[in-house]
């Protein structure tokens, strides 16, 4: 039977407030989702009150602080804290952006600080992505070929290198394929931009073999065409690549093959 109301465990709460010890002219309150799986409880937003006198630019740094200095239990992912690892995609504001390349000014009230949304939470702002990788794991994101190998490496011309500019720089952070309404409705089955816009970079490379066969693998009324066009994904890209194009040519090269 359809349901019409929230579980009642979905609901969040307000949690608690960290204030700030200085009390300082530059303090900034950072509003952070907060669940434990281990404590049954529902999740809460906590308030921590930050000095960013006392605190790096970004808002990974205030992350950062409050894990070094105010709750160690506050559980995110990060690495690279130069944008190019992924790991700290996270909601900020309400757009999904990476938490080591968003200023702190950017926000201009509170800083709302969420997990990527329509995926399941592990712990705080740590989303599952054991669905997306299984997607990504299935277009076999490695260069297919069935011709010998060369004494040195397969060359390619600087021109069909330039074909893979906006498609290799992809970090795989699932900003795009979280805030694509497609993947919201329909992700068992749809791959979602970040995976199509993968797919495309090994069928566009002048080196992989195997674009009849990663075609065929897209061939499919869900994985490929629950894209509508809708462009969420461009627009909230952190490297500012445009998957929905990429799927597009993905789909141009489907109409192609049929001989249209
Ligand atoms: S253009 Fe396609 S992939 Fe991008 S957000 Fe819209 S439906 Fe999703
Ligand atoms: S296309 Fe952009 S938003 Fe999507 S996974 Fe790649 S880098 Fe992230
Ligand atoms: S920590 Fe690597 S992208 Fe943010």
């Amino acid at each position: 039977m359809v349901q019409f109301t929230l579980p009642a465990n979905s609901k969040v709460s307000e949690g608690r407030t960290w204030p700030a010890c200085g009390g300082g002219i530059n303090d900034k309150t950072f509003k952070v989702y907060r669940w434990n799986p281990d404590d049954q409880e529902n999740p809460r937003v906590d308030s921590y009150e930050i000095d960013l006198a006392e605190c790096g630019p970004m808002v990974l740094d205030a992350l950062i602080k409050i894990k070094n200095e105010i709750d160690p239990t506050l559980t995110f992912r990060r690495s690279c804290r130069e944008g190019i690892c992924g790991s700290c995609a996270m909601n900020i504001d309400g757009t999904n952006t990476l938490a080591c390349i968003q200023p702190i000014v950017g926000v201009k009230s509170d800083v709302k600080v969420y997990p990527l949304p329509h995926l399941p939470v592990i712990k705080d702002l740590v989303p599952d992505l054991t669905q997306a990788l299984a997607q990504y794991a299935l277009i076999e994101p490695w260069l297919k070929t069935v011709t010998p190998a060369p004494e040195r490496e397969r060359l390619q011309s600087p021109e069909d290198r330039a074909k893979l500019d906006g498609l290799e720089d992809c970090i795989l952070c699932f900003c795009c394929t979280t805030s694509c309404p497609g993947y919201w409705w329909n992700g068992d089955r749809y791959l979602g931009p970040a995976v199509l816009l993968q797919a495309f970079r090994w069928i566009a490379d002048s080196r992989d073999e195997a674009t009849g066969e990663r075609l065929d693998q897209l061939e499919d009324s869900f994985r490929l065409y629950r894209c509508h066009t809708i462009m969420n994904c461009a627009v909230s890209c952190p490297k500012h690549l445009n998957p929905a194009r990429a799927i597009a040519e993905i789909k141009r090269l489907m109409v192609m093959r049929r001989g249209y």
